[in-house]
């Protein structure tokens, strides 16, 4: 599966955004991973659309808008508006009809759905999820922070869900050059990843070696 490298914008300087946005794109990234967080789902408070709005504007590449929000389905139309290319919500903020209702919304709009789960929820509550999405996001960190260190039993879940799920499987958290080759021998094929890229002295060959 073509290896996808989404360079996460919590890591980068939020007073030049537009700056870090191209910084990445030169440097060979293919997806803008963004981290929306609401100070309930996750302990930190970050950007909600309308700074999604603007990166719009400053990149080609498309938006991996990453809600770790509650009620997340309040807020999708807002997003997708503010020019969101795949959203994910999580399984621990949505029910299983509501889930359903957003992808029909997002299908109608063109944008890709994906659901995600924390370290500590099983593989079992994404089971009846998996036909509604696009894409899967293992958290293999507590959401919340970056430069956290990466929890290993990321890659049983991983390894366990490329067995039954043939579309894109992403990881988050924590990913650098020792842990990228472990989640892609496990099965991820789309890495997002903060402080290892926006942290680099050399952003192209931090993007190269995840590759
Ligand atoms: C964590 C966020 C991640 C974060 C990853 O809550 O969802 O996307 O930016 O940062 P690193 O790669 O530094 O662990
Ligand atoms: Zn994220």
């Amino acid at each position: 599966m073509k290896i996808k490298i989404a360079p996460s914008i919590l890591s980068a300087d939020f007073s030049c955004l537009a700056a870090e946005l191209k910084k990445v794109e030169a440097a060979g990234a293919d997806l803008i991973h963004v981290d929306v967080m609401d100070g309930h789902f996750v302990p930190n408070i970050t950007i909600g659309p309308v700074v999604v709005k603007y990166l719009r504007k400053s990149t080609k590449l498309p938006l991996d808008v990453h809600l770790m929000i509650e009620k997340p389905f309040k807020y999708i139309g807002a997003f997708v508006n503010a020019g969101s290319d795949m959203i994910t919500v999580h399984i621990e903020t949505v029910t299983l009809k509501e889930l359903a209702a957003i992808a029909g919304g997002l299908r109608k709009s063109g944008v890709k759905l994906g659901i995600s789960l924390n370290p500590a929820t099983p593989l079992g509550r994404i089971k009846k999820a998996l036909p509604l999405v696009d894409f899967v996001l293992v958290m293999s960190v507590n959401p919340g922070f970056g430069g956290q260190a990466f929890i290993p039993g990321a890659l049983k879940k991983i390894k366990q869900l490329r067995a039954i799920f043939k579309k894109d499987i992403a990881v988050d958290g924590g990913i650098n050059n020792f842990t990228a080759k472990l989640v892609r021998n496990a099965g991820a094929n789309v890495l997002a990843a903060g402080s290892y890229i926006f942290g680099a002295k050399n952003t192209k060959t931090a993007i190269n070696s995840l590759r």
